[in-house]
């Protein structure tokens, strides 16, 4: 323990998990809070963190508008170095006395400003040289509070910086996290190495020993934690860590429920049965002793019968789901409740989740649709442990890494909680779904062998309930047809499709033809989302 924390506190941004990101791409652990933390007159929460560092992040709202976040002055006399950026900039100059002036119409973009003081963040730059930004120039700053220098300006904003260089608040009316402005690292890097004096020493092993640290605190010397195995990279890498933490106190409960890809379930009893005894003192962290204290419990609860009897004729996409989760949900409960004293779930939240499903404005959670285990911790009166909640999907792979968890799990493509339900249009069959799952593994061996699996977001076959005619050999045949669909996306929200090489698209379609009896026919779905979605339910 003992490492460095920034601490970003959130307005409200788009850009703000990028501030995270950045900072921790040099080497300084950081991480994101709503203001709300810094609203209290004691600040309890925030010094409870022991910043060394706190950033204000930019936000959509005016400093003038109703009820615009705000937080208590003393957050500045922490004695803690703040950089401000524009909302927080903003806010900075209204609470220590400056002036702001509500703009009439707000502007983004690319703008380039001029260097007035070569110091805090803008060190590195020559005073009177002109620097590319990405620029937010909402509310302007018109006087600044006193004891502050102006650092530099730009066309359209006249105070695009500012500064209290002897309390160590920097202020900057543009966005220096994102790629437009492009030496952007290089003035956060200031900041942190110069104003801050952060040490640098951050990396994922430490983060490793921090969460294990967390969560040995969180649960205690005698708590048992129940982890629900999906088989994919988040719960795998939050069971993999919680596991090193605290060993066999650990129970991982893994529902097969008819719906996984072929081999799925074997591929988890491999990884979290055996390797987990395997890769004693392998795992590059250096504490195989801890490793080795017990080997992971895990069930493994056969539920296909159950599950395809409740989904049996129903094809709507949202009773399918709802279906499967409140299935999920009871499976679950059941066999949670033979594990005596456990008291926390495990989940393997992400930090997208976590802004997805939290209003910056509170901790009031919106569980989304797509939640698959919305409700369970409710149900089972369980308390969460989330020891992921601060990484971005890339992070937690690179986590999963460091624990030693094989490659080839921990690179797997995103694969939604509802499994193939959502991707076997009609009739939920197991005959149907025997056929899409053994033409979901030949497309998943053609982009693999293609060395094309890592650069892909997903690809996968959807089978629809389309019949159309065929001829193989002598014979007449009347089946179904696969839908192919290959997606580049960043985060699923927005998604291209793949322009495979033809000649992939051609062994994929003759061997899915050949090897899979139901399916005569492969088209290649080439929508891209928007106006598509990613699943085809
Ligand atoms: P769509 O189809 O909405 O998918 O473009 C976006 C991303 O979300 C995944 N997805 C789901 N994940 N439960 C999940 O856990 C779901 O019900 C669900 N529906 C879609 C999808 O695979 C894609 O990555």
């Amino acid at each position: 323990m003992g490492h460095q924390v920034i601490v970003v506190l959130d307005f409200g941004s788009q850009y703000t998990q990028l501030i995270a990101r950045r900072i921790r791409e040099q080497a300084v652990y950081c991480e994101i809070h709503p203001y709300t933390i810094a609203t209290d007159p004691e600040l309890a929460q925030l010094r409870a963190l022991k910043p060394t560092g706190i950033v204000l992040s930019g936000g959509p709202s005016s400093v003038y508008e109703d009820g615009a976040p705000t937080i208590v002055p003393a957050v500045y006399d922490l004695g803690v170095p703040v950089l401000g950026i524009c909302y927080g900039a903003q806010l900075t100059a209204l609470l220590l006395g400056g002036k702001v002036r509500s703009a009439e119409r707000r502007e983004y973009g690319r703008a380039s400003i001029k260097v007035l003081r070569a110091d805090g963040p803008l060190k590195t730059v020559t005073v009177g040289e002109e620097l590319a930004v990405w620029a937010s120039h909402g509310d302007h700053v018109d006087a600044l509070p006193p004891g502050f220098v102006h650092t530099a300006s730009s066309a359209n904003c006249e105070m695009s910086g500012f500064a209290n260089p002897a309390r160590k608040i920097d202020c900057l009316q543009f966005h220096p996290e994102v790629v437009h402005t492009p030496r952007g690292a290089e003035l956060l890097g200031n900041w942190l190495f110069g104003v801050v004096g952060a040490a640098g020493d951050w990396s994922m092993a430490s983060f490793v020993d921090e969460a294990v640290a967390r969560i040995r605190a969180q649960v205690g010397e005698q708590g048992r934690v129940i982890c629900g195995l999906s088989g994919g990279v988040d719960s795998s890498v939050a069971a993999a860590l919680i596991h090193k933490a605290i060993g066999d106190r650990l129970t991982c409960i893994f529902v097969d429920n008819g719906l996984l890809r072929k081999g799925e379930r074997e591929q988890v009893r491999a990884m979290f049965g055996d390797h987990f005894k395997d890769a004693a003192g392998t795992s590059g962290g250096g504490s195989g002793a801890e490793w080795r204290r017990g080997s992971i419990d895990l069930r493994v609860i056969d539920a296909e019968a159950r599950f395809l009897e409740k989904l049996a004729d129903v094809s709507d996409p949202e009773k399918k789901r709802k279906i499967i989760g409140y299935e999920f949900i009871a499976v679950f409960d059941e066999e949670a409740k033979t594990i005596e004293n456990a008291k926390f779930l495990a989940q393997g939240t992400l930090y997208p989740d976590v802004i997805e499903s939290v209003s910056f404005k509170g901790p009031s959670a919106v569980i989304k649709s797509h939640h698959n285990v919305g409700g369970l911790p409710e149900k089972m009166k369980l308390s969460l442990v989330e020891p992921l909640r601060e990484l971005f999907k890339d992070e937690v792979r690179q986590l999963g890494l460091e624990l030693g968890l094989p490659r080839h799990m921990v690179m797997r493509q995103p694969f939604p909680g509802p499994g193939l339900a959502v991707r076997c249009l009609g009739s939920l069959t197991k005959p149907r779904l025997d056929v899409l799952r053994a033409a979901d593994a030949i497309i998943d061996e053609e982009i693999r062998a293609a060395g094309l699996y890592e650069s892909i977001w997903q690809s996968f076959g959807v089978l629809l309930p389309v019949r159309s005619v065929g001829v193989m050999g002598d014979a007449r045949t009347y089946e179904e047809a696969l839908a192919l669909r290959a997606v580049h996306s960043k985060d699923g929200m927005t998604a291209d499709w793949v322009p495979l090489p033809y000649d992939l698209l051609a062994r994929i379609s003759t061997r899915v033809i050949n090897e899979c009896r139901g399916i005569n026919r492969v088209v290649y779905d080439i929508t891209s989302k928007p106006p598509g979605t990613i699943e085809w339910e």
